[in-house]
């Protein structure tokens, strides 16, 4: 137990203003983190033993074959065929197979990134994660443009891309993923039923246009080992966020790993609002008990490593 346990005050409803991290009791300025390597690798070891990012990060060629029936992880009654399709996508190895980086920077999509000119340190990290095809083009001085993974939940393919319905927004996805050169694109497909048209479109769009990417298809079992790792810890989250399966699975392939655009509150540290998201204008009720996430309650575990200086949160502006 890394004694992890939080006030359980702040995953309840009520928005109580005193709760609400500050500057000075999250992330500390830089001259005072310093890396915690020994914390670093006992949490890696830890980690490992609920799942194994390498193996996790997606099923393989060999492990399904076209017409296969997979059951969907949050609707279990529910299922699909393996298409032919979507086995073309499947890796033959593990797209993170015998990787190991010095430094990695996982980017979240809290508008706490506007104005943080940020970009060119995101950059210089060794290998950088984005969460749901969120764009870099016209914000590279904040957010940077450098994309070694990116996630997609297929709900994405709705909420920015309005289902491809027109031509101009099927231009504008196949667009952002030709932008993506090379880089995993990361897919979650087997979370839930309603998914399951988004999922057959971009992989047929993938694979029509020749896109470069490297796909992957995160197990039916990772969710939950990433859930049951922090419950074992005491943290009491309803379903992991994306960026913190990104930063539990991190830990498997990164030395050092950096946080940007995590900030689940409306407020900043300096009193100033918050978008949700830096580049659209959708809204989200973070305490809402009726949402899958529990996103301050993550924060609140993400800046207790922080101040251990097992990861290193960044909710400061950029040199
Ligand atoms: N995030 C955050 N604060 C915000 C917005 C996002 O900390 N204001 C983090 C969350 O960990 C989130 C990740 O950044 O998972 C990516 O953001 P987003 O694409 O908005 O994720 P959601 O759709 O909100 O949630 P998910 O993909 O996890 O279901």
């Amino acid at each position: 137990n890394l004694s992890l346990e939080t006030n359980p005050s702040t995953g309840s409803n009520a928005v109580d203003h005193k709760l609400l991290p500050s500057a000075s009791n999250t992330a500390q300025s830089s001259t005072d983190w310093n890396f915690n390597k020994t914390l670093s690798k006992i949490i890696r070891k830890n980690i490992l033993k609920f799942l194994d990012a390498e193996r996790d990060i997606s099923i393989l060629k060999g492990i399904l074959k076209p017409g296969d029936v997979i059951h969907y992880v949050f609707d279990r009654q529910s299922t699909m065929n393996v298409s032919s399709e979507l086995y073309k996508l499947l890796p033959r190895v593990s797209p993170l197979k015998n990787q190991f980086h010095k430094r990695c920077a996982i980017v979240g999509n809290s508008g706490i990134l506007l104005n943080s000119s940020c970009g060119q340190e995101i950059d210089s990290n060794d290998f950088v994660i984005r969460c749901n095809l969120a764009p870099v083009e016209e914000y590279e001085r904040d957010v940077g443009r450098r994309t070694s993974l990116v996630t997609m939940n297929p709900s994405v393919v709705q909420r920015a891309f309005q289902d491809l319905t027109s031509e101009q927004w099927k231009g504008r996805f196949l667009k952002r993923l030709r932008g993506l050169n090379g880089s995993i694109l990361w897919i979650p497909a087997f979370m839930a039923k309603s998914g399951e048209e988004r999922v057959a479109w971009a992989v047929h769009l993938i694979l029509q246009q020749a896109i470069n990417v490297h796909t992957a298809f995160p197990s039916l079992r990772l969710l939950h080992a990433v859930r049951g790792y922090w419950l074992t810890n005491k943290v009491q989250i309803k379903r992991p966020t994306t960026g913190l399966l990104m930063y539990t699975m991190a830990t498997r392939f990164c030395e050092q790993i950096h946080l940007y655009g995590f900030w689940p509150f409306h407020i900043g540290p300096q009193g100033n609002p918050v978008k949700y998201h830096y580049y659209d204008t959708l809204t989200y009720e973070y305490t809402s008990q009726a949402g899958p996430h529990t996103m301050p309650l993550e924060f609140e575990t993400l800046s207790t490593l922080h101040r251990r200086g097992a990861l290193r949160l960044h909710i400061e502006t950029c040199n």
